[in-house]
C-alpha cells in the first residue's frame, strides 16, 4: 500500500536545482550540440564519478558539468527533461531554483538562461498542467557585491521569479554575508529561502531567519541540536525542505536509517521531502519517498502527512493552496476522509 501511496499521492517539490537534474545521457547530447569536450569517456564514467565525501565534492563536479549549457534551447531541454520525469511521479506544483552565477560567470546573458527554463515552465503548465515558480539562488561563496550585481540583472524578469535563496558552499559562508542583498531582494517584492543547517550550524539557521527573513530553510536537519531553535520551527511552522538522498550521498548521514527525518516530523516541524540534485543523487522525489519510507518505516499517514506539508508549505495563494489540498482528499484513512 505504501508504494503505491507514494507513486500515486500528488505532491509539491520545493527543493530542486534545474542544473542538478541534468542527467548525463543530456550532458553528453549537450556536449556534442556544443562542441565542447568533457573529462568523460562514457555516461557510465560519469555516473562513476558521483562518489562524494561532502558538499563540495559535490559542487565542484556539479558546477563542471553545468558547462555544457550554452544556449537558450539548452536550459529548456533541462527543465524540460526534469518536468517530464515529475510529472510521471504526480509532482503537480514545483518551485525550481536557479543558479545564474553559474552561467553568468561564464558568459552566458541572464536572459539566455532565465528563457529557456520560463519557456518550458510554460510549456510543462501547457502539456502537462503542472504549475511551477521559479527561485534565483545566489552562491554564497561568491561576494555579497556579485550576488547584488545578479538581483540587479534579474529585476527586468521579476515578475517571472517568485523568491531569492542562497546554496553553493555553506561552511565559512553565514546567511548574514548577504543580508543587504535580500533586504533588497524583499524591496522588490520577491520573497526568501535560504539553505541552511546541512552541513553548517543552527546558528546559520537562525541568521537565515532572522537576518534573511526566510520564509522556509532549504535542509535546515541540524536543527535538532539547539531545542530552542526546533520549538521555535514548531510554533512558528516555518517548513523545512528536506531532501534525504543528497543527505546521505554527501555524508550529512552515514546511512538513511539514521536520518533524521522521522524524528523532525514527529516532533511536528513542518517537513517536507524533496530531490534536490537527482541526476547526482540517484533519484528524483519518488525514490526519496521510498528511500526514507523504506528505512524509517514511514506508515501511510506520514506519507500523507508529507505531501500534505509540501503544499502547506508551497508559494501559493490561498485559493490554489485548498484546490491542491482537495487533491490529497481521495488518498487519506477513510475516517478521515469528509
Ligand atoms: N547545498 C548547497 N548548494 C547546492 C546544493 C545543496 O544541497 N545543491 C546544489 N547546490
Ligand atoms: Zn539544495
Amino acid at each position: 500500500m505504501v508504494k503505491s501511496l507514494i507513486r500515486e499521492i500528488p505532491k509539491a517539490e520545493l527543493h530542486l536545482h534545474i542544473e542538478g537534474s541534468l542527467e548525463p545521457e543530456l550532458m553528453f547530447e549537450l556536449a556534442e550540440r556544443n562542441r565542447i569536450s568533457l573529462p568523460f569517456r562514457s555516461v557510465e564514467e560519469v555516473r562513476k564519478a558521483y562518489d562524494f565525501t561532502d558538499l563540495q565534492s559535490f559542487l565542484d563536479i556539479y558546477y563542471a558539468g553545468a558547462k555544457v549549457l550554452l544556449q537558450e534551447r539548452d536550459f529548456y531541454d533541462l527543465t524540460a527533461a526534469y518536468l517530464k520525469k515529475a510529472h510521471a511521479q504526480k509532482v503537480v506544483h514545483t518551485e525550481i531554483f536557479f543558479d545564474p552565477q553559474t552561467h553568468t560567470d561564464r558568459g552566458i546573458p541572464f536572459a539566455t538562461v532565465i528563457a529557456g527554463i520560463r519557456q518550458a515552465l510554460l510549456d510543462g503548465q501547457k502539456q502537462f498542467g503542472i504549475s511551477s515558480r521559479l527561485i534565483l539562488c545566489f552562491l554564497r561563496h561568491l561576494s555579497a557585491a556579485q550576488a547584488m550585481q545578479t538581483l540587479e540583472q534579474a529585476l527586468p524578469f521579476k515578475d517571472w521569479i517568485t523568491a531569492v535563496g542562497l546554496d553553493s558552499s555553506e561552511a565559512g559562508h553565514p546567511p548574514k554575508k548577504f543580508t543587504e542583498v535580500f533586504d533588497r531582494a524583499r524591496a522588490e517584492g520577491f520573497l526568501s529561502v535560504a539553505h541552511a543547517g546541512e552541513e553548517g550550524p543552527p546558528d546559520y539557521i537562525w541568521q537565515a531567519l532572522q537576518e534573511l527573513q526566510a520564509a522556509r530553510i532549504d535542509h535546515g536537519v541540524r536543527c535538532q541540536e539547539d531545542p530552542e531553535l526546533v520549538s521555535h520551527l514548531i510554533k512558528n511552522q516555518i517548513p523545512l525542505t528536506v531532501c534525504p538522498l543528497s543527505n546521505v550521498k554527501l555524508r550529512v548521514f552515514d546511512t538513511m536509517q539514521d536520518h533524521n527525518l522521522k524524528q523532525l516530523l514527529d516532533l511536528g516541524i513542518l517537513v517536507t521531502v524533496n530531490s534536490d540534485d537527482p541526476a547526482y543523487f540517484g533519484g528524483y522525489i519518488e525514490e526519496n519517498y521510498t528511500a526514507v519510507q523504506q528505512a524509517l518505516g514511514l506508515s501511510d499517514d506520514d506519507i500523507y502527512r508529507l505531501a500534505s506539508n509540501s503544499f502547506q508549505s508551497a508559494f501559493l495563494d490561498g485559493k490554489d493552496r485548498q484546490k491542491f489540498l482537495a487533491l490529497l482528499k481521495p488518498f487519506s484513512a477513510p475516517e478521515t476522509r469528509r
